[in-house]
């Protein structure tokens, strides 16, 4: 008979944003008449459409594969080099680090690549995440056997350092103080839209390196930074080239949530011993993936030229703008909310002592607003929820209209 991995077994319950999705859908079906009221502010989705830039590109590429001289079968196993040297040039060389473009490898997502990564590292490893933080990391672990056991009193898995994100601390993770092997960043955070300035990375960076870890650092939210202190890339942090691999989306700052596209960086002086995780990465990206569509790659190509770059920078100015309406009309309606200044997302206290889940159900009961409850990202997020700048102006206003008025 053949075996499951039962490591699967371990994972509490259905992906997060899944039961989201299943309890508005239940909602929806015992309140037909609510239907249409209904505004999500949860899952981090995009909803301007894609630039005039990379649509005007999609349908070039389109008319390419329609022409046997331009017709494109399988791409190259990193990706085109007229992406990856885009990205190398706009995303690194500008903010004087030095990326080669055989240390970036395209895919079709943060979300892909924050779950494969694992498979270059041996199970034995301990990992280390923010509490709360994207549920990918952890179970993407627990699917791996990486996690240990799950215990339902703590809401922890055993062999899982977390380290709490906390009003107290400013949602910034402390050192931890036993020492992982691998440590997942998330900066601009995601759920708490907390940033950390550049000095404070390079600390991390210097203890991944005394400590002989890796450091996962997902960047996905990196175009929403506004403040001058923090940093872009982990690169900006000294040897962070020997110890860590950073992870990019083209989702939050170009709307590619349903084209699907980012990329990793592997840089080859991150080595263990002898070998260096660029190639192991590169050997798994040969073997299990057959590159994002050449179409995508050439969207995404168009995102770096100047109309791209301008037209991008509008559509983070108006999610941004939504985030201050959000930010601000919580602050008048008397919540504890941050978050919204370096990221789209806006992390708030629950009222009344509520449960996460409490505050989700009462929020879609009395003002019909869908939002992403604090415990979905981690015990420590239990008495928070996060709201998304993501919706249009004008569902933002409404929503925060209706939740003035809960009060
Ligand atoms: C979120 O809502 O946290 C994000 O949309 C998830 C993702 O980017 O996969």
């Amino acid at each position: 008979m053949f075996k499951i991995n039962d490591n699967y077994l371990k994972l509490p319950g259905s992906y997060l944003f899944s039961t989201i999705a299943k309890k508005v859908a239940a909602y929806k079906e015992a309140n037909p008449e609510k239907k249409d009221q209904i505004i999500s502010l949860g899952i981090g989705d995009v909803t301007l459409p894609l630039a005039p830039a990379v649509i005007s590109r999609l349908h070039s590429a389109v008319d390419e594969m329609a022409v046997k001289e331009t017709f494109k079968g399988y791409a190259p196993d990193l990706g085109y080099e007229f992406l990856r040297s885009a990205i190398a040039q706009h995303d690194y060389k500008t903010r004087g680090v030095d990326i080669a473009i055989d240390e970036i490898f395209i895919s079709d997502g943060a979300k892909s690549d924050s779950g494969n990564i694992g498979d270059i590292f041996s199970v034995d490893n301990r990992i280390a995440v923010c509490d709360p933080v994207y549920p990918v990391y952890v179970d993407t672990n627990v699917m791996a056997g990486r996690a240990g056991d799950y215990n339902q009193a703590t809401e922890r898995f055993s062999n899982v350092i977390y380290m709490p994100c906390t009003e107290e601390n400013g949602f910034a993770p402390e050192l931890p103080e036993e020492t992982p092997d691998i440590i997942y960043l998330c900066f601009p955070n995601n759920p708490t839209g907390a940033t950390i300035p550049k000095t404070e990375l390079q600390k991390w960076v210097d203890y991944a390196l005394e400590k002989g870890a890796v450091i996962i650092y997902d960047a996905a939210y990196e175009a929403y930074i506004s403040e001058d202190n923090v940093a872009h890339t982990i690169y900006e942090c000294d040897g962070a080239d020997r110890c860590a691999i950073e992870l990019r989306s083209f989702s939050k700052n170009a709307g590619f949530t349903g084209t699907r596209l980012g990329f990793t960086v592997i840089p080859k002086a991150l080595k263990c011993g002898d070998v260096t995780l660029n190639s192991l990465w590169a050997r798994r990206h040969g073997t299990k993936f057959n590159g994002a569509p050449y179409i995508i790659q050439q969207a995404g190509a168009a995102v770096y030229t100047p109309e791209g770059q301008a037209q991008t920078q509008e559509q983070i100015a108006y999610y941004m703008n939504n985030a201050k309406i959000i930010r601000e009309g919580l602050a008048a309606a008397g919540f504890s909310a941050s978050g919204g200044v370096n990221a789209p997302y806006i992390w708030l206290k629950t009222p009344d002592k509520m449960t996460s889940w409490e505050f989700f159900d009462y929020l879609l009961d009395k003002a019909n607003v869908v939002g992403t409850p604090g415990s979905g990202f981690g015990p420590s997020g239990e008495g928070y929820f996060r709201l998304t700048s993501f919706g249009s102006y004008e569902n933002t206003l409404e929503a925060v209209e209706r939740i003035k008025k809960l009060k």
